[in-house]
């Protein structure tokens, strides 16, 4: 293990005022997006989507790193130049997602545990060899009636652990990223109380299994109301929630932190970082790693039509610009209008 390099990728992974995107939806996922701008999820429409996030004028200035799914990464610009390298050449980090998927947990109704472990450190090592410095495995813990249990949140604790170390010994930083998801009509309270559970659970793990806190990335979901809540905390609310929960859980040798959107607006995510780094001086980063609200306008303004690439790229670069400006607070609503 390269501890140096490992702490020199996650501090360039969370530089000031930049963030990751999260362009690593699977073959099934990506077929969802595709399919709300009716558009047909060949090999050929990923490629050219993927390279008109990758290659938006501007957008290097806030994007530090890209996660990569397993086609992309072996998949090329249009003159030929394999992705990986690509975005080194502009100076963004190549990353790859290495987990297999949420998968029911046997015994325990409603609950998952990630797969993947099996046969990872090859694929660590083959995906090294393609340019990777970094890798996403996303755990999933759902909050419904009696759920999560204290044992999925260990079982999804576990894997994440053993998936880090791997990592680590391979020179990759491991992204941990344990979701509780916001779907359902929970309260912020609940939200606050499962998030406590589940980043306890994952740093005595992390701990445990020897990990290189300096050479990793946290990729956790914000303190927030469920979705379908009758009353939906302010956005203050859930900075505050959310910093206070980081506080009690995350040890300051870890260099960042970088948010999942989680089915947030695009624009809730982006006042909700903004609002977080307002919280005074904190031991860490606090940036993004967004998905969703990253793309959902720029896939829009595409829409598949060669004919309004550009509009597709301004309109991504115009999102990474707005959420680097919230990863040192900088941000607020009314640059959406002037933007
Ligand atoms: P969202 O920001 O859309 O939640 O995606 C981030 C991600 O990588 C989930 O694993």
């Amino acid at each position: 293990m390269n501890r140096s390099e490992l702490a020199r990728t996650a501090q360039a992974m969370v530089a000031k005022g930049k963030g990751i995107l999260a362009a690593d939806e699977s073959t099934g996922t990506i077929r969802k997006r595709f399919d709300a701008i009716k558009l047909e999820s060949t090999e050929e429409h990923r490629r050219a989507y993927r390279e008109l996030l990758f290659s938006a004028p501007g957008a290097p200035d806030s994007i530090s790193g890209v996660i990569l799914f397993d086609e992309t990464i072996r998949q090329q610009t249009a003159d030929g130049t394999p992705f990986p390298q690509y975005l080194a050449q502009h100076g963004i980090i190549p990353g790859i997602k290495v987990d297999q998927g949420a998968k029911p947990l046997a015994g325990f109704p409603g609950e998952t545990v990630t797969e993947g472990l099996d046969g990872l450190r090859e694929r660590l090592i083959g995906y090294r060899q393609l340019g990777a410095r970094f890798a996403k495995w996303r755990a999933v813990i759902d909050i419904a009636a009696g759920i999560p249990t204290a044992f999925a949140i260990e079982a999804n604790a576990h894997a994440l652990a053993r998936y880090a170390a791997l990592c680590q010994e391979n020179d990759i930083v491991p992204i941990v990223e344990p979701e509780v998801l916001m779907d359902g009509d929970h309260s912020i309270e609940r939200c606050e109380e499962v998030t406590d559970a589940t980043l306890s659970c994952v740093f005595q793990r992390l701990q445990d299994h020897r990990i290189y806190l300096e050479g990793m990335v946290l990729k956790p979901n914000m303190v927030i109301s469920g979705k379908k809540a009758a009353q939906r905390a302010a956005p203050e609310a859930v900075a505050e929630a959310t910093v206070r929960c980081l506080k009690r859980h995350v040890p300051p040798a870890v260099p960042g932190i970088a948010f999942l959107s989680g089915g947030q607006s695009p624009t809730e995510a982006t006042l909700h970082l903004s609002l977080i780094n307002r919280a005074g001086p904190l031991p860490w980063s606090l940036t993004f790693s967004y998905g969703r609200a990253l793309q959902e306008t720029a896939l829009a303004a595409w829409g598949g039509r060669s004919s309004a690439f550009k509009a597709g790229q301004q309109e991504f670069a115009r999102r990474a610009r707005l959420n680097g400006l919230a990863s040192s607070g900088r941000y607020t609503a009314e640059m959406e209008k002037a933007a």
